[in-house]
């Protein structure tokens, strides 16, 4: 059996406060830090916790050469160790599957460094509202009670500034203005199908292609894309749209059509909820977005690039903007959100991780009636008599 190191990882060490029974008895403050070397690979779920000793030795092996097992025991034994921890990749047959993992990651030409974000920033399980709640940060006075005060809303005037005329009847401006965040919608009202058809058509829909070789095509659509690579593709979450069973589809951009997913979740509303990070005031909007990014696509360009993770994640602020835009315009409740539980999508989507992944969730419908969950809207464009709950500015 030979083996190697994985290629992308790095070392967190980790200090976290603890007791001191000890301490106190002697005098002292009774805080004590424990100390760890996290180890986080591109490739693993989970960061893998090991001794000073065996992460020198890692950080000293090969990710390039394969070298055989060594003939000492204890060698040996820390080296089979690192393997079953995945920090070391082997051909050994029993341990293909890993080996096909790490391998994956090396080819898909990730920058290291936001190959290792994306990793250990996505989502499983997570309720983020329940964890506000618990932590009591939910409202602007509860940041402020525990943060203190934000910096400014803006930096200072500078002096020699030149005052710029207002524009007072400017239709774009009305409806620029008409755009809020929408957390509460009318459950009891179906969204027809051609609305949703045209909105998919105005932000996602390709409006035309370009061959620049032979069945090398670039798509022109209504947002901008870094490097016209249109990555991302929508996973639409269909709850309550009139002619349209509710479940999961995807959507072709060229063919402009809804395809159904073969595999449906039992419960539709439950898994809304748990994509959403337990955030209730979106889990029943009309349709749910789910911007997913076929990765290899803007990285057969943006190969191992520092910038490539950051273009794609402005790619999906493009369309979440286009989207509340063309809601708006509808008379429709738009949000997006980056609070998911993506682990969630990759499951119920099939993907692939790391080769394509859930940026961000974005959702509409119609507006309710009454506003329940807080929303921001000083001007009064969206709710004419603005009644929020409390005096809550929602701090989301
Ligand atoms: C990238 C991004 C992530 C957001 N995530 C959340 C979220 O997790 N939950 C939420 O309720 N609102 C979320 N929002 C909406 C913001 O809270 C909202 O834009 C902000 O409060 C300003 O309100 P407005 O959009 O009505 O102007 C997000 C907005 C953006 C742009």
């Amino acid at each position: 059996m030979n083996f190697r190191r994985c290629l992308m990882m790095m070392v967190e060490p980790i200090e976290r406060p603890r007791f001191d029974l000890a301490g106190v008895l002697g005098g002292g403050t009774g805080v004590d830090f424990e100390r760890s070397l996290q180890v986080r690979a591109a490739h693993l779920r989970e960061p893998r916790v090991i001794d000073a000793a065996s992460c020198m030795w890692l950080l000293q092996c090969s990710a390039e050469q394969w070298q055989p097992l060594p003939s000492d025991p204890q060698a040996r034994a820390d080296v089979l160790t690192l393997l079953e921890l995945g920090l070391l990749v082997s051909d050994d047959p029993a341990h293909a599957q890993a080996l096909a993992i790490e391998q994956q990651v090396r080819d898909s030409h990730w920058w290291p460094l936001s190959a290792l974000h994306y990793q250990h920033s996505r989502w499983d399980g997570v309720d983020s509202l329940g964890d506000m709640q618990r932590s009591q940060l939910v409202t602007a006075q509860d940041l402020v009670r525990s943060f203190g005060a934000p910096p400014a809303e803006a930096p200072p005037r500078r002096e020699g500034a030149r005052a710029l005329p207002r524009c007072g009847d400017d239709p774009m401006q009305a409806q620029l203005q008409a755009r809020a965040t929408c957390r509460n919608f009318d459950t009891g009202r179906a969204l027809p199908l051609p609305l949703l058809a045209r909105l998919l058509q105005q932000v996602l829909m390709a409006q035309a292609q370009v061959e620049t070789d032979p069945g090398v095509r670039f798509l022109k659509k209504n947002v901008p894309s870094a490097g016209s690579l249109h990555p991302l593709e929508a996973y639409v979450v269909v709850r309550h749209v009139e002619g349209l069973a509710a479940g999961l589809y995807h959507y072709h951009a060229v063919a402009h059509e809804l395809a159904p997913l073969p595999t449906q979740p039992g419960d539709l509303p439950g898994f809304c909820l748990r994509l959403l990070a337990g955030q209730d005031w979106f889990a029943d909007a009309h349709v749910l977005l789910v911007l997913v990014c076929r990765f290899e696509r803007s990285y057969w360009k943006y190969r191992g690039h520092a910038k490539a993770y950051r273009a794609v994640t402005l790619d999906a602020g493009h369309v979440s903007q286009a989207l509340y835009s063309a809601a708006t315009a509808q008379g429709l409740g738009a949000f997006v959100t980056a609070a998911i539980n993506e682990l969630e999508a990759e499951r119920a989507f099939g993907l692939q991780a790391m080769t394509e992944g859930a940026l961000a969730v974005c959702g509409l419908g119609w507006r309710a009636g009454a506003m329940t969950t807080a929303e921001l809207d000083p001007i009064g464009r969206v709710w004419p008599a603005p009644r929020p709950p409390g005096n809550g500015t929602p701090q989301r």
